[in-house]
């Protein structure tokens, strides 16, 4: 079979290149198929976009294999384009013949109906071929392109960083190991595992960023950004947290904080203003079975000029909130969710940039102001998400990054001897951020739960499919 001859639906619906009266060749999914008396209608979707085609047939009893063309099946059309006769579309199909490739029967999970979100979970190989999971899924490609084309237009370079590590980017802790020990026999000396055994000789775990292979090459390349798969192994069950996302991180060698806001606020600008522009289907679509606001929302915030304070204001007006916090507000506390999307969502109703975070709460890189109190981490708020991007200028003072690296209980030093090195040899200022890319998707499609918004979420106690 010549499958090359076909025509893609967004080449007809969205593009509308294809001049009514071409006979063309349809491949795709069956959404509903109706037979009625004297005409029968197939609708089918190729995936290429949202719209589906319908095709016409006039003469129903001329096709016997109607019977077995229902939903989910999968079906070549040929026939002619045509304008619709009907309503709600512009075009429709003028049948010629109907083959059936792959048959579904009465048990396909996806009859027409809405499903709901936890329902579409547990069948998550099916449900790209709904409407939403076949939007999310669009536009998270296309959401990819605006990233690499923001930073390439630029003179970033897009770099690539090991996904295995031995060292904990974030100091955090939340670490899932790469072993190939044999779990039921692990070699043990002196009460601790002997990681020495073990595939790299030391022991290694899957990265929880980019950032410090990405501080290597910005010292060498100038500007760069990673974007790529991390992990995390906290066991937090929130709507907003995954044990693995994407994430961009940029990093500018001479740039300080106020370069590093400037960036994060244009590029963010940049990626809601491509969805309204370059996705318009998609968002239409979001607008209307998720969130009637969702296009306000980003327009909003790309006409907005982002508000900037720092961690202590942001404290003083938490303190003074009429709003009942579940965690007490207090200087020196980690500030949760509830208090950052008070601080963009009433407090300021735009996006918030706070900086200047107490050293003990902030990872051990970031750069130590005067003060000796505070480092220069940098945190973008926005409604409804609250930390959508986490960052901060470096600490690029060799003996100041030792010390605080210390201070932190990092003794394993020689460990990190080459993140120290490049501070050793010709050190540079720089500053760079992470955006977590499966939560500026759920901010651009107003999608509640990181869940939706992944084609495979890996959350706690669930990594199937
Ligand atoms: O604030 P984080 O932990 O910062 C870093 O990883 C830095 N190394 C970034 C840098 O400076 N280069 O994470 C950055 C962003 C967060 O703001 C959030 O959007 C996202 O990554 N993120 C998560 N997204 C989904 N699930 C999780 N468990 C996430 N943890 C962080
Ligand atoms: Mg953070």
């Amino acid at each position: 079979m010549d499958y090359k001859i076909r025509t893609r639906l967004n080449r007809i619906l969205i593009d509308d290149k294809i001049p009514v009266d071409t006979d063309i060749t349809i491949l795709g999914l069956v959404r509903t198929a109706r037979v009625g008396k004297g005409v029968a209608f197939v609708e089918i979707n190729d995936g290429s976009c949202m719209q589906n085609i319908q095709a016409v047939i006039a003469e129903p009893d001329n096709f016997p294999q109607l019977d077995k063309i229902l939903t989910g099946a999968s079906v070549r059309v040929r026939g002619k384009l045509v304008l619709s006769q009907g309503k709600g579309q512009k075009y429709e199909i003028q049948t010629q013949s109907v083959d059936l490739i792959g048959s579904a029967d009465s048990t396909y999970p996806l009859q027409k109906k809405r499903h709901s979100f936890e329902f579409l979970r547990e069948i998550a190989h099916l449900r790209p071929r709904t409407n939403t999971f076949g939007a999310v899924n669009r536009i998270r490609s296309k959401l990819s392109y605006a990233t690499h084309k923001y930073f390439q237009d630029r003179g970033f370079y897009y770099i690539h960083t090991p996904l295995i590590s031995t060292s904990d980017a974030e100091g955090a802790g939340d670490l899932f190991h790469v072993s190939t020990l044999d779990f039921k026999m692990v070699p043990m000396v002196d009460g601790q595992v002997d990681w020495d055994q073990d595939f790299f000789g030391d022991e290694a775990y899957l990265t929880v960023s980019g950032q410090l292979e990405g501080e290597l090459l910005a010292t060498a390349l100038g500007d760069i950004y990673t974007f790529g798969p991390t992990f995390r192994a906290e066991n937090s069950n929130t709507s907003r947290h995954a044990s693995e996302f994407w994430m961009i991180e940029p990093e500018m060698a001479w740039a300080e904080i106020d370069d590093n806001m400037d960036l994060a606020e244009d590029y963010l600008k940049n990626l809601f203003q491509f969805a309204l522009e370059d996705c318009k289907d998609e968002m239409d679509f979001f607008g209307k079975w998720i969130d009637k606001e969702v296009r306000q929302t980003l327009e909003g915030i790309v006409s907005a000029k982002f508000e900037r304070i720092t961690y202590t204001e942001a404290i003083r007006i938490l303190e003074k909130a009429a709003e009942k916090f579940e965690y007490p507000v207090k200087w020196g506390m980690d500030m949760q969710s509830e208090h950052e999307r008070y601080l963009a969502e009433k407090a300021f109703k735009v996006p918030v940039m706070v900086t200047d975070y107490p050293e003990e709460i902030k990872s051990f890189y970031m750069y130590v102001n005067d003060d000796g109190k505070t480092v220069r981490g940098m945190d973008v708020l926005v409604p409804r998400v609250g930390e959508i991007i986490g960052g901060s200028q470096r600490e690029h003072r060799y003996e100041v990054l030792r010390e605080r690296m210390k201070k932190k209980g990092m003794t394993d030093l020689d460990n990190y001897a080459w993140y120290l090195d490049i501070r050793k040899y010709g050190s540079v200022p720089h500053s760079g951020f992470g955006l977590g890319f499966d939560r500026a998707v759920m901010y651009i499609t107003g999608i509640q739960n990181i869940r939706d918004i992944q084609p495979f979420p890996r959350v706690p106690r669930w990594a199937r499919f």
